[in-house]
């Protein structure tokens, strides 16, 4: 994230002595990415943010993933998979790889205080609404945000009403796409959205607490952390890493004549895959245009199509609706299932909301993913209309 900001209380220069109006000396923290050699931010906490006064494993399922075999389309059904308690210990994962791992969750409780470690989190919010309490201070979160969260973020999820999240957790950092930046990391004109679509950290928060447990989500599991002091204990801070939400619904389409190839919905990236958005638009407007997508085969990805509002046209008798996911592995052709095109023909827009991820390496299927897994789906195309 390239834009720098200030909020709260900081210093005139990096790295003197700063201190709490009652004459405190504040604690300095560099948070920083790639050996601190790309984008970082600086804290200025009240304590030392590492007085760990405990440390514990925390005994949770690991997953297994399976590979795809044999090679299979998949309609996973989220609305399938029960309510959590803690998302920071409970969510259902459903596919993944080396480079991200996808999984649900759907819960009205407070999270507990966690910090992946491993990964960036970018999560999309399918329905409800919350507090996001981190170091860098509170975002509010409502339903359509994309949710970027850095490694290494200590936060909390508050809900005001029931959460359902699709979390997509990235071994690499997520970033804006390139093509949509000048060179000095400013959002160009044609960018389907710009900084004024960011929400970031508004101020500071803070907690007196003492003896605070933190979950840190790491390369071998989850441990827990005893902080002698709450880590949200930050006056202030200035950088350019943090995290920050877009809505989808902030997001422009790019429509055309004919047919727009998918890099126009581009949203975001990650190292071995991309993430689209496919938002309410104009549909293909010459008089011959077929509005729906030709069939593909996207040779080099897995396709994860997360169906999150309105109707989907291409999907016509596929079973697939709001809460959907769709899993095309490369290898299989895909595209409109039967009926898709006779239905598309009078319309002139479509109120379709979906989130695609596109992996560059193949997805392998947790337990969960498969318990979910629609049996009728593959022959979905089969059928005679
Ligand atoms: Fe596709």
């Amino acid at each position: 994230m390239p834009h720098y900001l200030k909020v709260g209380n900081v210093p005139h220069k990096r790295h003197v002595i700063h201190r709490d109006h009652d004459g405190s000396r504040l604690v300095e923290e560099l948070f920083g990415q790639e050996g601190f050699s790309s984008g970082s931010a600086l804290l200025y906490h009240r304590h030392s943010p590492s007085a760990l006064v405990g440390i514990e494993s925390v005994d949770i399922k690991t997953p297994e993933f399976h590979l795809d075999k044999p090679l299979t389309p998949r309609h996973l059904r989220t609305e399938m998979l029960k309510p959590v308690d803690d998302m920071a210990l409970d969510r259902h994962e459903l596919l993944g790889n080396a480079d991200v791992i996808l999984s649900w969750a759907e819960t009205s409780q407070t999270s507990s205080l966690y910090r992946n470690a491993s990964c960036d989190e970018l999560v999309y919010v399918q329905d409800g609404a919350a507090k996001l309490e981190t170091i860098f201070g509170t975002i509010a979160i409502r339903q359509g945000d994309y949710v970027v969260i850095p490694k290494g973020t200590t936060l909390r999820w508050c809900p005001d009403r029931t959460l359902k999240l699709l979390f997509i957790e990235s071994r690499g950092h997520i970033r804006t796409p390139q093509r949509y930046l000048s060179k000095n990391g400013q959002f160009l004109e044609g960018s389907p959205y710009s900084e004024r679509d960011l929400r970031t950290p508004e101020s500071p928060l803070t907690v007196d607490d003492e003896n605070v447990s933190v979950l840190v989500r790491h390369h071998s599991g989850i441990s827990r952390h005893i902080y002698r002091h709450h880590p949200f204990d930050v006056l202030g801070w200035d950088g350019s890493l943090y995290p920050w939400a877009l809505s989808i619904h902030d997001f422009e389409p790019i429509v055309g004549r004919i047919h727009q190839p998918p890099p126009v919905h581009q949203t975001f990236e990650g190292d071995g895959f991309v993430v689209c958005s496919f938002v309410p638009r104009l549909l293909d407007f010459d008089p011959d245009a077929v509005k729906i997508p030709y069939y593909h085969s996207n040779s080099d990805s897995d396709e994860v199509l997360f169906y999150s509002s309105g109707n989907f046209a291409s999907r016509v008798g596929s079973g697939i609706g709001a809460g959907s996911i769709s899993f095309h592995p490369t290898g299989f052709v895909h595209g409109p299932q039967p009926g898709s095109y006779e239905s598309s023909v009078d319309k002139n827009s479509t109120d379709e909301l979906a989130v695609m991820v596109d992996t560059f390496r193949p997805l392998a299927v947790a337990e969960a993913g498969r318990d979910i897994s629609d049996q009728n789906y593959p022959w979905s195309w089969s059928k005679i209309t």
